[in-house]
């Protein structure tokens, strides 16, 4: 069984640093029946974060989480590290409840292990964490978070109440994308709010890199493989690739154990330049 490092939460509680996405899921019914098969063969492989969106698939991805984790006895729920979104258009203090009580329907759960903000915009911020506070004294979410914050939003939060509960905030980061290291990296690591980094493969448009593929060449590796070992290697970090397909699926997996040397370090830098200046957040 794989063993996938964790870290630490505000909270106290742990999270993978490896995960499985689900954007994109839920969108087709021909595609349904191998999406779950992909999930569900995650967690067979031992990957315990799971995340998911009420965005993905209008609801959908979040019923396809919940037929991957199983019901009644063959439920794998307990193992599983669940990671959800409330849209900013119901994120009201009554909106936010209401949108994490159908979140844990679809997902056939009594609780989600972080539960987060997916971009700023509709009712006041102040509002979405209160909210957060009402759900998690409930044990209807374990930890909160934020999702496409850029550093002036994480100014903003720090100026509320709860804002030292804050366990995530999971935004656009991989090598092609690599702004957020001039600002927001530093100022979430200072507080020890972990990144999520999500398209940690840019949605695969990457892997085609003459650079990426030379260095997985060095490591029998894929250039897949490459791109999440540069982002794995980096504490505080945590990856989240999405798989439909098993054999990307295992490509990735496979990442875990790839260790990238100084002298890879050095071309993917040389290729994939470090932020010389502030830039505005990227999202997709
Ligand atoms: N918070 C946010 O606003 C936000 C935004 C975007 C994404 N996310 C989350 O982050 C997750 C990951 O991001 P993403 O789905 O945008 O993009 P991604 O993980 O960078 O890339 C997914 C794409 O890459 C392909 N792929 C995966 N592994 C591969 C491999 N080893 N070799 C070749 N192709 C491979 C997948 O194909 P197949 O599916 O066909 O296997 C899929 O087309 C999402 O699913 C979602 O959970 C969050």
């Amino acid at each position: 069984m794989l063993k996938i490092p964790t870290v630490a939460l505000p909270s106290g509680r742990v999270m993978p640093i490896f995960g499985v996405g689900t954007w994109r899921m839920g969108e087709s019914a021909r595609h349904r029946a191998d999406e779950v098969k992909a999930v569900r063969a995650a967690i067979d492989r031992g990957i315990t974060l799971i995340d998911t969106a009420e965005m993905y698939g209008d609801g959908e991805a979040e019923n396809i989480v919940a037929e991957a984790m199983g019901t009644g006895q063959n439920s794998r729920r307990d193992n599983l590290f669940v990671v959800s979104k409330v849209l900013p258009g119901n994120a009201s203090r009554r909106g936010t409840i209401a949108a994490c009580e159908r979140s844990l329907k679809r997902l056939n759960t009594d609780r989600i292990d972080l539960y987060l903000l997916h971009w700023r915009g509709g009712p006041a911020l102040g509002e979405t964490i209160a909210a957060f506070a009402e759900l998690k004294a409930a044990g209807k979410i374990l930890d909160w978070g934020v999702s496409n914050f850029d550093i002036d939003d994480m100014r903003e939060l720090a100026s509320l109440d709860t804002a030292n509960e804050c366990a995530t905030n999971q935004v656009l980061y991989n090598l092609t994308r690599r702004g957020i290291e001039f600002d927001l990296m530093p100022y979430c690591a200072k507080r020890g709010i972990p990144i999520m980094a999500y398209s940690p493969l840019e949605q695969a448009r990457m892997l085609g890199d003459a650079v990426l593929k030379a260095v997985g060449q060095r490591h029998g590796a894929t250039p897949a493989q490459v791109a999440l070992a540069w982002l794995l290697r980096q504490k505080g970090i945590v990856s989240i690739p999405k798989a439909t397909r098993l054999d990307h699926l295992h490509d990735n997996i496979a990442a875990l154990d790839l260790k990238l040397s100084a002298e890879d370090l050095k071309t993917l830098d040389a290729r994939f330049p470090s932020p010389k200046r502030a830039t505005p957040l990227d999202m997709l």
